[in-house]
């Protein structure tokens, strides 16, 4: 395929594999000094045994440094396989792209308020790999620097989603962005005040871990499971209840709290005669008010809205598929118009692969892109590192 992309003179890679662990987002985007956008977008499933090795990973188990570096290996071939598919549909040769932004794999997520010493985050790949395969410089392990400089090393996309959406802001006073993947997270963007952000629980990794274990499916297709329980209310506060609602920013988490055993562990709390009567569906309905719920409060708690304010809460990732979860986020947000980012012209599986591609420019350039006030970093730092080609 050949494009006329003459008016964005400068082509990026960004590349994501998230939490769910469903597969892989890559986009290439052309910037100009005024405007970007994608260029070409590709998607690619993990193979199964990859998908159980990277969630085998999640957990201690044995031998697993050399399982890490094979898997890191396995990684950077998928993702060299979707930076080909991205040249070859936009027809952009790759001398073009100026690097490729590479989360990587999370795998553990450890960060701790002021104390270095224990503070880690891990994202699996092999960037030299990568940057090898491909011929094009890499940008890697973009947490690092935030963790050490005391912060949370995430939500690192609200930088993105305040410079991508600032234009929205002419038509809404407030706008949220919510990204739903694996885990939950927000950024709020405000006329009037500094930009916002936070994970605010678990996104659909809770909904994945339960149909899996109950009707052996890798998720529940538009929350159709989900619509034929009854929410259990019991169980939706049990649930709510868990530290991690009602810890102060900065906060971000990942699979390590959320997993089917904080699932487990909920239920059996339940008194005797409500667990004798809940069904399997049930609790998938309300693992779908806990995902809204805990996002209605982090946006009731922080977006500090005036009763003027025209308010807007625009939805991406895997969760803004899923009707049902669109439907109880506008129950919960009743003074929100709910719409995903697609209808802001940023297709919902693309606003985080677009984020890393921004990211890896901002590092080009030698701009920081973490917010302190949202990570809790003691400083504005350039995040990432390279990787020659
Ligand atoms: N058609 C759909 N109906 C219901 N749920 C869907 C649908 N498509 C995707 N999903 C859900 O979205 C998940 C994937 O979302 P996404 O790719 O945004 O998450 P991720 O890879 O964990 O990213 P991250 O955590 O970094 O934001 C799937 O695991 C599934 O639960
Ligand atoms: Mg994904």
């Amino acid at each position: 395929m050949q494009n006329n992309h003459s008016n964005l003179p400068e082509f990026y890679i960004g590349i994501m594999s998230g939490t769910s662990l469903d597969g892989i987002d890559a986009v290439l985007a052309g910037f100009s000094d005024n405007k970007y956008e994608v260029v070409s977008y590709a998607n690619l499933d993990f193979d199964t045994e990859l998908k159980d090795v990277l969630l085998e990973l999640q957990n201690v188990s044995e031998n697993e440094i050399h399982k890490a570096q094979l898997a890191a290996n396995n990684l950077a071939i998928h993702y060299a396989e979707l930076v080909s598919i991205l040249l070859e549909k936009s027809g952009i040769a790759k001398d073009k792209v100026k690097a490729i932004g590479s989360h990587g794999q999370t795998i553990r997520h450890q960060p701790k308020k002021n104390d270095v010493k224990n503070a880690y985050t891990l994202q699996l790949q092999n960037p030299s790999l990568l940057a090898e395969l491909t011929g094009i410089n890499v940008i890697a392990n973009f947490r690092e620097a935030d963790i050490a400089a005391g912060g949370q090393g995430a939500p690192l996309v609200p930088a993105f989603h305040a410079d991508y959406f600032k234009h929205v802001l002419a038509e809404y006073t407030k706008i949220v962005v919510c990204n739903i993947g694996g885990m939950s997270n927000i950024t709020i963007l405000s006329q009037d005040k500094p930009v916002m952000g936070m994970d605010c629980g678990a996104g659909n990794v809770l909904l994945d871990s339960w149909i899996k274990h109950s009707l052996n499916k890798d998720f529940d297709e538009n929350g159709s499971w989900a619509k034929q329980g009854q929410l259990n209310s019991d169980l939706l506060t049990i649930m709510l209840n868990n530290e991690y609602f009602k810890q102060s920013l900065p906060k971000s988490t990942g699979r390590e709290l959320f997993n089917l055993e904080f699932i487990i562990n909920s239920l059996n709390s339940l008194k005797i005669s409500t667990k004798l009567n809940i069904q399997p569906e049930d609790v998938q309905t309300t693992l779908v008010h806990l995902t809204a719920k805990s996002i209605a409060q982090d946006i009731y708690k922080y977006a500090d809205c005036k009763n003027d304010d025209k308010k807007l809460l625009a939805v991406c990732g895997g969760g803004a598929k899923n009707n049902f979860i669109l439907e109880t986020l506008a129950y919960y947000l009743a003074d929100y118009k709910v719409c995903t980012t697609s209808e802001l012209g940023l297709d919902t599986q693309n606003v985080e692969a677009l984020a890393f591609a921004w990211l890896a420019k901002q590092y080009i350039e030698n701009k920081p892109s973490n917010l302190p006030d949202i990570t809790g970093a003691k400083k504005y730092k350039i995040l990432g590192s390279l990787y020659k080609s």
